[in-house]
């Protein structure tokens, strides 16, 4: 008999785990399927992104073991994109080191600053790892509500004392996924205040920095006066220049936090393979033009799919980010209840809200990876077989 951790015994059931038993044996029975379920892009790597690769991978210095640190003409290059694109300066020598990806962040960060009991406050809905990351470093998550009425952000003020005494991290991030929201008013300095004042570090998740909509412009956290000082941003490359299978990303901002962080992964890994670095610089510094084309793509999906559900009834309003609709679940539903209908009655698949935390219940989120044609067919089934 195997003895597992307590650590791995806590984590919670796999949330798909049903819907994909489901899925599989209606795959295996011929059925055609249309998943809007997960957030993998569906379009390519940029072809010059891929042409770094290739080149890359012919060269055999990239072969060797890469460093924890990242190449420099990597950090240089992530240094000069937060430049041009954030006007935020960052040293490449001690702000900036590799990550295989935002995920990987999310939950090393947790093993580099939580200790047992540690409070880390997550964002609820929200990606699943800001829970599970720290129950991996024996700490505790706490949820905290983002509020519709205040634009999917959290209410600070309303953190109860005795959890801000035991709070040692929180992660936010905007654009969000899964509510699409972006970030309002002067949360971010709020944010920065806030984590001043009650001594917390604020890990700010970026994986959406440049999937916006309508014109809209998302920032950094660290354009915020102050944000180094307490906190850094995981910076993704997965979804702007689809690389979702790359691992490519970077943690950046406060030296202290990047230096630990750095020496917690020269125990873990032994960095980002250096072809995936020269391919990352090449995405960075390269044209930008097919991050502009993505979003037109994204944005065209995001109307037809808000005008097709708003004329089945249901309340999807467009989001200004992101690559989800955030949809409210119809009368008498449970976001569980209403996705298990749609996937067994429409065949179609759709995330019940419930699974990125308790305040994620009533809603479904909707991804936009799938092409018109299948978003079109997806809504027509759930208008004829679904009984609203
Ligand atoms: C909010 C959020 N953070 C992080 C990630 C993971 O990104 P990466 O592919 O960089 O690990 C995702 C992926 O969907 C995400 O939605």
């Amino acid at each position: 008999m195997m003895r597992f951790s307590q650590r791995v015994q806590s984590l919670p059931p796999y949330l798909f785990a049903e819907i994909e038993r489901k899925v599989a044996g209606r795959r295996a029975a011929g059925v055609d399927i249309i998943s809007l379920g997960i957030g993998d892009p569906d379009t390519p790597t940029p072809a010059h992104v891929v042409d770094a690769m290739l080149a890359a991978t012919q060269d055999p210095a990239t072969h060797q073991y890469p460093t924890n640190r990242g190449t420099p003409a990597f950090r240089q290059a992530v240094a000069d994109f937060y430049r041009r694109r954030f006007a935020v300066t960052l040293d490449p020598e001690t702000e900036i080191v590799p990550l295989l990806g935002a995920k990987e962040g999310i939950a090393h960060i947790c093993v580099a600053m939580l200790d047992q009991f540690d409070v880390c406050l997550a964002a609820d809905p929200g990606y699943p790892v800001y829970t599970t990351g720290p129950m991996l470093a024996d700490g505790h998550a706490v949820h905290l509500p983002l509020l519709p009425d205040l634009g999917f952000q959290p209410d600070l003020e309303a953190i109860e004392p005795a959890v801000l005494a035991k709070a040692k991290m929180i992660f936010v991030g905007y654009p969000n996924n899964p509510t699409g929201a972006v970030v309002e008013d002067d949360f971010f300095a709020r944010l920065v205040a806030f984590a001043q004042e009650h001594d917390i570090l604020v890990v700010h998740d970026n994986a959406y920095a440049d999937i916006t909509f309508d014109g809209y412009v998302a920032p950094s956290f660290l354009e915020t006066p102050g944000a180094k000082d307490v906190g850094v941003e995981l910076f993704s490359l997965s979804k702007s220049y689809n690389m979702t299978g790359w691992r490519a990303g970077a943690i950046v901002g406060n030296r202290e936090v990047v230096d630990a962080f750095w020496r917690l992964k020269t125990n873990v890994d032994s960095g980002m393979f250096v072809a995936v670095q020269r391919a990352s610089a090449a995405a960075l510094s390269g044209p930008q033009e097919s991050v502009k084309q993505l979003c037109r793509l994204y944005q065209s999906r995001r109307d037809l799919l808000v005008a097709a559900l708003r004329g089945i009834g249901l309340d999807a309003r467009p989001p200004k980010g992101s690559i989800y609709l955030w949809v409210p679940v119809p009368d008498g539903h449970t976001s569980a209840s209403f996705a298990e209908l749609v996937l067994e009655q429409a065949d179609v698949i759709v995330s019940p809200g419930a699974a990125y935390g308790p305040s994620g219940e009533g809603y479904v989120r909707f991804s936009l990876t799938v092409p018109d044609a299948r978003l079109e067919e997806a809504v027509l089934r759930i208008r004829e077989r679904v009984k609203l």
